[in-house]
């Protein structure tokens, strides 16, 4: 079993490195290989994707991811830019079936913004489609506006698309998912304005009649992202498209406590995966030794669980977290009154320790 080992930028290293301490502390059977991704591979290769980079994620059995970005490639031309890629991992992966599960731990109900009642006990799973929607719709770019609001004026396009089978197999995935869980999926879309969204929930009704024992429930982007902090815990299974999954998953970071606690998992349909923290590069905070490897570090818990037939080791990891937790250590982002602050290394150090 081979793990590719993609840390990328900013707070990307610090945290990967974390997670990478976790797992050899495991001693399981597996090679890990790290290479260069995003900003600091253009810096080194000349692209932020670079074909030995590309090459090596195409040929493990598991990719661990941390982040890319920073602002001072912003003014690159966009193929060069670190953010792509991750969507060019994504792409040439067919990683389609983004997870991002937010589980409120028990210990960090007091680190969210939110009131502890109504977070408490909370565990619901974003699954977001990733390969398709506007993010890689074609075509795109800036030309000259021959009608609307404003002919002749200078203007920006992007193309919001999905097919049939992009839908339906991730609708498959959801209804799968919530049998395991409460039974319930929430499809989230803008059917109401939008006609790729209207396809969107025709199919998915179309999918989920072949799953009769799992409830569906529609639900608009808009209202969706209002109940997410009214009434969390009424969510189960929340299925949505690539830019909704995005948005959504962040504000349901904030749900767990902080984005740092946020893990993820994308899968393809030969089940290998990218696993990643849902949260970027955190310029402001990179090299300061204070990011939270969490997310990271349940990332590769993830890992071990879908991709490396592991889980034992995976269930070992996330009780070493609850664990560290339960003994009061909290990086600043999960910082509250009569807590314990550390660092990222300490963080790691402490998860490794718990393992036992
Ligand atoms: P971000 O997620 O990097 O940061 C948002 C905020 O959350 C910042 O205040 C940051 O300090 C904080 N934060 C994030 N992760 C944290 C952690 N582990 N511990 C503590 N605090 C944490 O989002 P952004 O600032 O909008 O983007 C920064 C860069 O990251 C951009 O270049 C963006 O494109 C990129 N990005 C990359 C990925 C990815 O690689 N998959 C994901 C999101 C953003
Ligand atoms: C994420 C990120 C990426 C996305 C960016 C960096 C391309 O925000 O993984 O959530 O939008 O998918
Ligand atoms: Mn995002």
């Amino acid at each position: 079993m081979k793990i590719a080992v993609l840390p990328g930028d900013g707070i990307g290293t610090e945290i990967v490195a974390e997670a990478v301490k976790v797992l050899k502390a495991l001693d399981l059977k597996f090679e890990m290989e790290s290479a260069l991704v995003g900003g600091v591979a253009y810096d080194a290769h000349g692209h932020p994707l670079p074909e030995s980079t590309l090459q090596l994620a195409k040929e493990a059995d598991a990719i661990l991811f941390g982040a890319v970005g920073d602002w001072k490639y912003d003014k690159l031309d966009r193929p060069l830019r670190p953010e792509q890629a991750i969507l060019g991992l994504r792409k040439h992966l067919g990683l389609f079936a983004n997870f991002r599960p937010a589980i409120c731990y028990e210990q960090l109900v007091d680190a969210s913004s939110l009131k502890p009642e109504l977070i408490a006990g909370l565990d619901i799973l974003i699954i977001r489609e990733l390969t398709g929607d506007i993010y890689f719709g074609q075509p795109r770019g800036r030309r000259v506006a021959t009608d609307g609001h404003f002919p002749g004026a200078e203007e920006a396009f992007d193309t919001m698309r999905y097919s049939r089978p992009e839908i339906e197999r991730i609708a498959h995935v959801a209804f799968q998912a919530a049998r395991k869980r409460s039974k319930k999926v929430t499809s989230v879309d803008k059917a109401n304005v939008l006609e790729t969204f209207q396809f969107w929930k025709d199919v998915m009704t179309e999918v989920g009649q072949q799953y009769p024992d799992v409830e569906l429930q529609h639900m608009y982007v808009d209202n969706a992202a209002m109940q997410l902090v009214k009434a969390p815990k009424a969510f189960d299974v929340v299925v949505t498209g690539n830019m909704f999954g995005d948005i959504l998953s962040d504000e349901a970071s904030m749900l767990t406590g902080s984005i740092g606690m946020l893990p993820s998992a994308s899968l393809n349909s030969k089940n290998q995966g990218l696993y990643e923290p849902s949260h970027g590069s955190a310029p402001d905070i990179a090299g300061k030794g204070v990011a939270n490897p969490l997310a990271t570090i349940l990332s590769a818990a993830m890992m071990l669980r879908f991709s490396l037939n592991q889980e034992e080791a995976a269930q070992r990891i996330e009780a070493a977290v609850q664990k560290v937790l339960a003994q009061g250590l909290r990086t600043p982002d999960i910082y509250s009154e009569g807590t314990t602050k550390v660092g990222t290394a300490q963080m790691g150090d402490a998860v490794v320790k718990a393992l036992g």
